[in-house]
């Protein structure tokens, strides 16, 4: 009797994460112009070599007769990890292009008797009005048992938000598919409803080697320095412009002359310089000010802050320290200008927040996500437990 439960228990272990005939980890990314466009990104086992989705207008009833159809790119990916099941899966990915702004659409992913079900989705208006999203800081462990129930909490309070942003570390073990199937299993169908956009942390890459499943298993966009595709880039929603900066990519980028701190820098100057959104938020990992005691990263803010304060940067959105802080400050009083740097977390690895002058806010072992809502000349931040407690709150406000 022993002896069956064994072996069955060892047979569930190696199938928990392999991949089928029948579309899985369906997820919506942000494009560079979500009003018009999003990126649908699935995976299958090998017996599939295409990839279709299927799109319509969202309508009260599913209309056999309505869809376009798409083809999207299939590519090949064998995921091992220690005494772990090798996977090998084929990723698909399509970028669906000519849709209408603020509009509703519904879509699915696979082929004929093997389709996903109908998700939902909604693109970014093309003039300024309210929306909303929900930013996370590092996911990373026990991403089934305990940061699920952040992703669900934050779907619950803001089920209508635009879509999900996470400041890095969304697994702990870059590479590891048993992880992704776990962070996968988290959000479900919330990822194929809601775009989801990230940029990476230190653990979503192994020895400076950028986790495989990234570029794979997301579709991000690709307008950032060349050699950073999906890892720095930008967006532009509505009346934001959203930057991801990757501070992951030379570990904690201290390399003040690599090509990865001086080709970003070159770059987020040009696309702040050309910026004609009303709101800024750069995302990146590591925080440009620490609520961690002895972290601190001096090389990373001497870098981008005047970047930042030079074109009035609004909000930094960051993670990495596994605690709260959150506060308006500068390195550089002459400026004129201060940014409102956040660093929060969702999983629960968690280090102790110190005292530090920088933080209005601080705060340690606390679960949190965060609502942000940007209505025309206010953007209006809300930061809440995992059980659904207010923990912080503030509005940036502009005058033109
Ligand atoms: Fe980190």
């Amino acid at each position: 009797m022993t002896c069956i439960f064994i072996l069955w228990g060892n047979g569930m272990k190696a199938q928990v994460n392999a991949p089928s005939i029948i579309p899985d980890r369906v997820i919506l990314n942000l494009t560079e112009d979500p009003s018009t466009s999003v990126a649908v990104t699935w995976r299958t086992d090998t017996t599939v070599t295409n990839a279709v989705v299927e799109i319509q207008p969202a309508a009260p009833m599913i209309d056999a007769k309505a869809s376009k159809t798409f083809s999207g790119k299939t590519s090949t990916q064998k995921y091992s990890w220690g005494e772990e099941p090798e996977i090998v899966s084929h990723h698909h990915s399509c970028i669906i292009t000519g849709l209408k702004p603020g509009k509703k659409y519904a879509y699915r992913v696979g082929y004929p008797d093997h389709w996903s079900e109908w998700f939902q989705f909604q693109t970014a208006s093309d003039i300024a009005s309210p929306f909303s999203f929900i930013y996370f800081g590092d996911p990373q462990n026990d991403l089934k048992s305990r940061w699920s129930r952040v992703i669900r909490a934050a779907y619950r309070y803001q089920p209508d938000c635009h879509f999900m942003l996470y400041a890095g570390d969304l697994i702990n073990r870059a590479g590891t598919d048993r992880e992704w199937h776990e962070w996968f299993l988290a959000g479900s169908f919330i990822y194929g409803m809601v775009p989801q956009m990230m940029t990476p942390g230190n653990h979503d890459y192994n020895d400076l080697t950028l986790d495989p499943h990234w570029n794979k298993q997301f579709t991000l966009p690709a307008n950032g320095p060349k050699g950073l595709e999906g890892t720095c880039y930008v967006v532009d929603y509505n009346n934001l412009r959203l930057i991801s900066i990757d501070s992951a990519v030379d570990s904690e980028l201290e390399n003040e002359n690599g090509w990865q701190m001086q080709t970003q820098k070159a770059w987020l100057d040009s696309v702040l310089r050309t910026n004609t959104r009303k709101w800024v938020i750069v995302t990146t990992h590591l925080p440009f000010y620490s609520p961690k005691a002895n972290r601190d990263n001096k090389v990373l803010r001497n870098n981008f802050q005047p970047i930042l304060e030079k074109y009035k940067v609004d909000l930094v959105l960051t993670g990495h320290d596994h605690s709260y802080g959150r506060g308006k400050t500068t390195d550089n009083p002459q400026s004129g200008h201060e940014v409102m740097y956040v660093v929060s977390v969702s999983g629960p690895k968690m280090y102790e927040a110190g005292d530090k002058d920088w933080m209005e806010r601080s705060g340690s072992f606390k679960q949190l996500f965060q609502a942000i809502t940007i209505d025309n000349n206010e953007l209006i931040y809300k930061s809440f437990t995992a059980d659904g407690e207010l923990f912080d709150e503030f509005k940036l406000s502009k005058n033109e």
